[in-house]
């Protein structure tokens, strides 16, 4: 197994120089990907990395709305992505065709989109936003200016109470893999380790993050988590994040929180366990699968994610 991962982290190095290519990977993916990887980071950190990378070709180790948005952001660039077919519940719970019939429902509203939607969705909204700025992206808009809110019905719930904004119209979407967190079950792991903090993602329901002692993006978790002076936490997001915390914070402990049904593995996201070390080799070898998008739907996408980055 080890020889196995170092004989193809050593093929993928050497086609990464042959061919002048970057790898970014977002959090969620397995540890092994994580290794082989120039750029880890959460969503937001993604995003602006990949409107500056130099390399003639960008490798995205995520989920599809991921490398699309590399590719809206960097169009000269070739994207690559080693499986296509790793999508975004979140993403997919929001067609752009239905969008925009809701949102001609809603005229004079400003879009606040999170990231996690393809293409087509954001090229129908003005702002988009991660769950690092989304506080921050909703506060650059006057407060008398509606607002819709999507996809993600927790995160936008999140930020209207943060806000106390109640002209925010919220989509119905949410992600597979937060939404399944039992509140029953991180409160009796407080009870076996009572000197935890509660770390949650915002994406996950509002009675959860109603316990939590931090609510973040996988990157303010992180820091939360190096910054605190407690050393054991119950994390509360996909479990890939703990490869991170315990390579940067060896000596603290970190406890995943179960998902309701502890035998169904959900609290790992299927899509970002799709990219394995083979898809990223072969995808190296055939520079294929790529991805490809209409000028105008890039130029229309574009204009939203170059908005956020504006604000941060
Ligand atoms: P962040 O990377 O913004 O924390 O989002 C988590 C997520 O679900 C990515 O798909
Ligand atoms: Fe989408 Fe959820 Fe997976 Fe993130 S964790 S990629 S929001 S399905």
């Amino acid at each position: 197994m080890v020889e196995n991962f170092a004989a193809l982290a050593a093929r993928i190095a050497q086609l990464k120089k042959e061919k002048d290519v970057v790898i970014l990977a977002h959090y969620y993916t397995t540890p092994e990907v994580q290794a082989v990887a120039d750029f880890l980071g959460d969503s937001l950190a993604l995003s602006v990395k990949a409107k500056d990378i130099e390399s003639k070709i960008i490798l995205f180790a995520g989920v599809h709305f991921m490398a699309e948005t590399a590719k809206v952001l960097s169009p000269d660039k070739k994207v690559l992505i080693p499986n296509p077919e790793a999508g975004c519940s979140l993403a997919e719970s929001c067609d752009a065709e239905d969008f925009a019939a809701f949102k001609a429902q809603y005229p004079n509203h400003t879009v606040v989109s999170y990231v996690n939607t393809t293409v087509g969705v954001k090229a129908l909204t003005d702002i988009c936003c991660t769950s690092s700025n989304a506080l921050k992206v909703v506060e650059s808009i006057p407060a008398e200016q509606p607002i819709i809110f999507a996809p993600d019905r927790n995160l936008g719930g999140y930020i209207k109470k943060l806000t106390g904004r109640d002209n925010m119209v919220l989509w119905d979407g949410a992600c597979h893999v937060h939404e399944e967190f039992s509140l029953e079950k991180i409160l009796e792991l407080k009870k076996e380790y009572p000197q935890a903090k509660i770390v949650v993602h915002p994406e996950c329901k509002a009675v959860v993050a109603a316990v939590a002692d931090y609510v973040g993006s996988t990157a303010g978790i992180l820091d939360f988590c190096g910054t605190s002076e407690v050393s054991e936490f119950i994390v509360v997001t996909e479990a890939g994040i703990l490869a991170e915390m315990r390579r940067k914070y060896p000596e603290k402990s970190f406890i995943p929180a179960p998902p309701i049904d502890s035998t169904c593995g959900c609290n790992e996201c299927r899509y970002m366990k799709m990219v394995t070390l083979q898809s990223i080799l072969s995808c190296l070898e055939n520079e294929s699968p790529e991805i490809v998008m209409d000028e105008q739907t890039r130029k229309a996408a574009e204009r939203s994610i170059v908005n956020m980055i504006a604000i941060k």
